[in-house]
């Protein structure tokens, strides 16, 4: 149900204030149509009963928020479809300025106090009942997570705790199965994990845990809710929420506003079978990878026609297109949303942005570039915690028998090989070419503002993106005054050329030649691990509800079973502890020498323009189709969280 249907349906039936005075004028004699009325007559007027005027409203003393008349109310001083009118100029005038903001509280303070309906049973018996039923891994590692969280609140993470750079001769280099090399040493957290954190770890990788996919369910949705809110209160709150998780409207939020809209094209050419697709979000890729029995092939394409609602879904499973209300219909849109997440976690989050990008910039960083070197301390922030991040994630979650092997439902070779497909594909991209060149408002035959509506990640990624890379380029103009056109070769800075070469080894870059080239590297490697990571590593929004997203893929089912959906919300917790925010405080990591005003400077504009873009995201999500908050700076981390 539509929450702010249901808001103002209460509001028409029982409005606040219930009466107005006006003071006749000509316009007013004429609407109201009463003779022998002098001019300046105070007219006094019932809003109730107007706002259940049975020749506007049918059945108007029935609440019913799905009424197609319900734009007809007069509750914020005007009609309410006028209120809503795209053209400002035909909007009442004195309408009030607080409709979305009394909107937007309402709902919040709602959602807060939400009961769950029909809850009958007893919470502690059945939690009890599925808790003994879990294997001993999953508990294990619920206990383990509920420690975590303890340790993350008791000491949050702050910038101010960040620390100069350390001089360290070697980081501990690792190399993992899935081919890459790591450090493991981080100047961050220079003792590493305590004595008890390294037995639990040890004592999790051990062959005691019996590996098995438990199939038992949960009773009903509310007691699947009940279960989340209880055993996994720490689950991170979600930057925005999803309504009807299953109907077809949220298939269009997730391909144009959700993580996986990065990957929404338009066709190049039409479709035979399906004349009205336009745009296409296509996850068969993961169909190529095996998957234990008894579960289905992940993969699936979804295709969508010019007012991005989904008509037909490519289900590589069955080999076979399902068309809109065609049997099996909800079953395909449940294998899209969750191909979607799979692919988004594994490739974008997992292995993109923690083991290829961040891995990358924080171990060419310390290693190539000396403790007292300026740059260094630049990047400091957006490296803080990387080192401990990327090599716990690749000890407890993407190792054989971990989390995540657990988690899906790829046989663990399998899961190898889906890693060198991606590693294999991987091709180092700015972020703006992270996006379709056919997904411009241009290409879509829209000006700016309706496509804004439409496809938020077009504004908001390119607007990001100016802003971090005007911080970078500020940063060599400040700091090598001897810069004339940053199209020029790398000054003459022996470590920065150290730098640049084994960023462009590393990213497998051909051309990293000039200033201009290792600014658009930099911003790119900064961007994804604040920005992008926002977009790809913020699962909570999709895991309030079970239905909405798979992490395993059972026939004819709709919903995860308890221990896969308990494991998915460990991984969201446990991913989900908060580096620094991106508006906290380094300015005691910037060199107090002959370029620290203009250094500090630099740092003031960027907070200032990313406040900025967080405002205007703001303002530009009350008109979007759906919000989107994944660009929005005032979610994000200065580095990269698990
Ligand atoms: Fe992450």
């Amino acid at each position: 149900m539509n929450p702010k249907n249901f808001i103002k349906e209460c509001a028409r039936l029982d409005k606040v204030v219930p009466m107005v005075t006006v003071v006749a004028n000509k316009e007013i004699l004429n609407d109201l149509s009463i003779q022998n009325l002098p001019e300046q007559t105070l007219v006094h007027c019932s809003i109730v009963n107007a706002n259940r005027d049975k020749k506007i409203f049918i059945n108007p003393d029935q609440f019913n928020p799905q009424r197609l008349d319900l734009n007809k109310i007069l509750v914020w001083n005007g009609l309410e479809e006028d209120i809503l009118n795209s053209d400002e100029t035909k909007r009442p005038i004195r309408y009030c300025p607080g409709h979305d903001l009394s909107l937007d509280v309402i709902q919040y303070v709602v959602e807060q106090f939400l009961p769950i309906p029909n809850m009958k049973l007893n919470i502690c018996e059945y939690q009890l009942i599925k808790y003994h039923r879990l294997d001993n891994y999953t508990k294990l590692v619920m206990r383990l997570m509920n420690i975590a969280v303890e340790q993350a609140t008791r000491y949050p993470a702050r910038a101010i705790d960040m620390c100069q750079p350390k001089y360290k001769n070697k980081l501990g280099m690792i190399r993992l199965p899935i081919g890459k090399s790591i450090p493991s040493w981080d100047e961050d957290f220079p003792r590493g994990a305590t004595v008890f954190r390294r037995f639990v770890r040890w004592l999790m990788n051990k062959n005691l845990w019996q590996f098995s996919d438990d199939l038992f369910e949960f009773d009903s949705i509310e007691q699947a809710i009940q279960w989340r809110l209880k055993m996994f209160s720490s689950l991170a709150a979600p930057n925005v929420i999803f309504h009807d998780v299953d109907s077809d409207k949220t298939m269009t939020q997730l391909a144009f506003s959700g993580c996986a809209c990065h990957y929404t094209c338009r066709l190049e050419k039409p479709i035979d079978e399906l004349p009205q697709a336009i745009y296409v979000n296509d996850m068969t890729c993961l169909a190529r990878f095996n998957v234990r029995k008894p579960f289905e092939r992940y993969g699936a394409a979804a295709y969508f026609d010019e007012n991005c609602r989904p008509i037909a879904i490519y289900w590589s499973h069955a080999c076979r297109l399902v068309k809109r209300g065609e049997q099996f219909w909800e079953h395909v849109k449940f294998v899209w949303r969750s191909s979607c997440f799979a692919y988004i976690t594994i490739c974008d989050h997992l292995l993109v942005t923690h083991m290829i990008e961040t891995n990358t910039l924080v171990s060419t960083t310390r290693q190539h570039l000396p403790h007292h070197h300026r740059l260094r301390a630049f990047l400091k922030p957006f490296t803080y915690h990387t080192i401990t991040i990327n090599h716990q994630a690749s000890i407890s979650l993407i190792n054989q028998f971990g989390l995540v092997h657990r988690t899906w439902a790829f046989n663990y070779d399998e899961y190898l090989k889906l890693n060198d497909y991606i590693l294999m594909n991987y091709r180092f991209r700015l972020l703006p070419d992270y996006l379709s060149t056919t997904m411009s408002p241009k290409a879509n035959h829209k000006t700016a503002d309706e496509w804004d509506r439409i496809y938020p990640i077009y504004h908001d990624l390119n607007s990001f993106w100016k802003i971090v890379r005007n911080y970078v380029k500020c940063f060599f103009e400040i700091n090598y005054s001897s810069i004339v056109s940053l199209d020029e070769q790398l000054p003459d800075d022996v470590y920065l050329r150290d730098f640049a070469n084994e960023l462009a080894k590393q990213l497998g870059i051909e051309k990293l030649i000039s200033l201009n080239d290792l600014i658009d590297v930099l911003t790119q490697l900064i961007a994804c691990s604040i920005g992008f990571h926002e977009l790809v590593g913020q699962s909570s929004d999709y895991l309030l509800d079970p239905r909405f997203i798979g992490m395993k893929l059972e026939e004819n089912k709709q919903i995860q079973n308890v221990q896969t959906y308990s494991q998915a919300l460990i991984l969201s917790v446990v991913t989900s502890l908060r580096m620094p925010n991106l508006f906290d405080n380094w300015t005691h990591l910037i060199g107090h020498d002959e370029f620290y005003l203009n250094n500090l400077h630099n740092y003031e504009n960027f907070k200032r323009d990313l406040e900025e873009l967080s405002q205007e995201i703001d303002s530009r999500n009350k008109i979007r189709n759906y919000p989107f908050e994944s660009f929005n700076p005032k979610f994000m981390d200065c580095s990269t969280s698990a």
